[in-house]
């Protein structure tokens, strides 16, 4: 039996015959039943502006999820759970067409209003739930992006805002959702081992790898408006950041958590033109291969424009303005082709202040915490030992103190990130959602790289597909004597 209880809710999923919403969301929310975490009064609302009969898109849902749940489907639980649905023709925009909606929900229950949408209609969407009566007690959940830049995600908020308090906004950034990444607060709050030494004082430098195997997927079309820092350094890696950086909170509350992730947003430093050169790196892949087998460049994937300078590959050096960071530089680094997935953080300790081993050992002394976010979820802290042996006198090497969490928790499945998100909306917390201050101090740095890469012209540096990204970026850390943590 769970240990927690969720209230019933009506659950209305805008956008509900879209990729997210049938690869992800409808999963999810299969597994939440699967673990007796969906009340069972909850009923779930699939929207969508596709004409058809209700059948026809129950049956395609029910396909959907049947294929991405996979092997591990349970009967009765699908039963259960397709017995939930109910599908809807919406149009987003027309407000009669909220009024069936009305009728479909419940006065006892809250309603969740999801929208798996462009954010160009969340305001239309508010709009219609509140003249249809339904925003009074509604959560709305927002998917991003949230705009294209600090002005366009302002609207966006700002139109939501009109019809719904903060406190009923739950706007989503999925990589807070994975249970490594909630484990950062875990690991640096509950061990005061750590939190010692998590400072200047200790601490050279932090790299973030977020890579990817996969291109563009037949996204080219939202993709090449965005680019790589739009898409992954605003949200992803700048939460990333932020959890590794912030100082600790007076408790677990949403607000406190997030009034010290705005404070690191708002002292990240922002980068001068000069800067650009040299501490960041924009790249674009081109022909290459990924796992063994040649697959075509950026350009000339299906829908290019093979004009475009959008970056499928970023790399930078951030530095945060305040007491505990300083001079302790932050190297971000994500792209598509890369030769894994993988996410990765790894916090390079400072070395021993008195050095008494052999010189030519110097380099390799300090240690490092890697906190794997995916695949095989686990932490590991690299610790120097003596080499074993009679023959090998006082030689260090560098081996791991290991937790992985599949191994050490094994009865566990590790949910993904979107059921976590989806309970926590359904118990009303926001701590795993990004507030509104969080997302503009996020655009706002990110503005001003892109107008400045705008300004200059500079066309992205090529990488082929299945590599670590154009060599500048081995350049960008190599020139301040480091280099990109060497088992990748
Ligand atoms: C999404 C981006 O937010 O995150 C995608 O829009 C990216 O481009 C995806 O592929 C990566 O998520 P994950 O969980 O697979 O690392």
């Amino acid at each position: 039996m769970p240990s927690i209880t969720v209230e019933p809710c009506t659950f209305a999923l805008f956008g509900a015959l879209g990729d997210l919403a049938l690869r992800k969301l409808f999963p999810a929310l299969y597994q939440l039943d699967g673990a007796g975490l969906l009340h069972d009064d909850t009923r779930i609302l699939a929207l969508a502006r596709e004409a058809g009969s209700e059948q026809q898109h129950l049956s395609f849902i029910e396909k959907e999820l049947r294929k991405y749940v996979g092997q591990e489907l349970d009967e009765a639980v699908a039963q259960r759970f397709l017995a939930r649905l109910t599908y809807l023709h919406v149009d987003f925009l027309k407000t009669d067409d909220y009024v069936a909606l009305a009728e479909q929900v419940s006065a006892e229950q809250s309603l969740i209003a999801y929208f798996a949408t462009p954010a160009a209609v969340y305001g239309a969407i508010c709009e219609n739930l509140s003249k249809v009566g339904l925003a009074e007690n509604t959560r709305v959940v927002l998917e991003k992006p949230i705009g294209s830049d600090l002005e366009s995600s302002r609207k966006v908020n700002d139109a939501v805002a009109q019809f719904f308090p903060e406190n009923r906004t739950y706007r989503i950034d999925h990589y807070l959702g994975k249970e490594t990444v909630q484990n950062l607060i875990a690991l640096r709050f509950a061990n005061s081992l750590f939190e010692t030494q998590w400072n200047q004082n200790y601490i050279s430098h932090v790299e973030i790898t977020v890579a990817e195997q996969v291109g563009i997927e037949g996204r080219w079309g939202y993709f090449d408006k965005a680019g790589q820092l739009r898409d992954m350094i605003q949200n992803h890696l700048l939460q990333l950041l932020c959890l590794i950086a912030m100082d600790p909170p007076a408790d677990l509350s949403a607000d406190s958590i997030r009034d010290e992730k705005v404070k690191v947003l708002k002292a990240l430093a922002p980068i001068s033109p000069e800067g650009l050169t040299t501490q960041v790196v924009r790249g674009q892949y081109i022909a290459g291969y990924s796992a063994g087998k040649p697959v075509p460049g950026y350009l000339d994937e299906e829908n290019s424009n093979t004009q475009s300078d959008t970056e499928t590959f970023v790399a930078l050096r951030a530095d945060i303005r305040n007491w505990r960071w300083a001079g302790v530089p932050f190297y971000l680094r994500t792209g598509k082709r890369m030769p894994q997935k993988l996410s990765q953080i790894v916090i390079h300790f400072k070395e021993p202040s008195h050095y008494i081993f052999a010189p030519e050992q110097r380099l390799q002394i300090s240690n490092k915490l890697i906190i794997r976010l995916q695949p095989d979820e686990g932490i590991s802290l690299r610790v120097m030992t003596k080499e074993q042996g009679l023959d090998k006198g006082m030689q260090l090497r560098s081996g791991p103190l290991q937790l992985n969490f599949s191994d050490t928790y094994r009865s566990a499945r590790i949910p993904d990130a979107y059921e976590r998100l989806l309970l926590e909306v359904m118990r009303g917390n926001q701590n795993l959602f990004v507030r509104k201050d969080e997302i503009e101090a996020a655009w706002k740095w990110c503005d001003q790289l892109i107008a400045g890469w705008k300004k200059s012209g500079d066309a992205p540096k090529p990488y082929a597909a299945g590599s670590w990204g154009p060599m500048s970026s081995i350049a960008l850390i190599t020139r301040d004597g480091r280099s990109w943590y060497g088992d990748i």
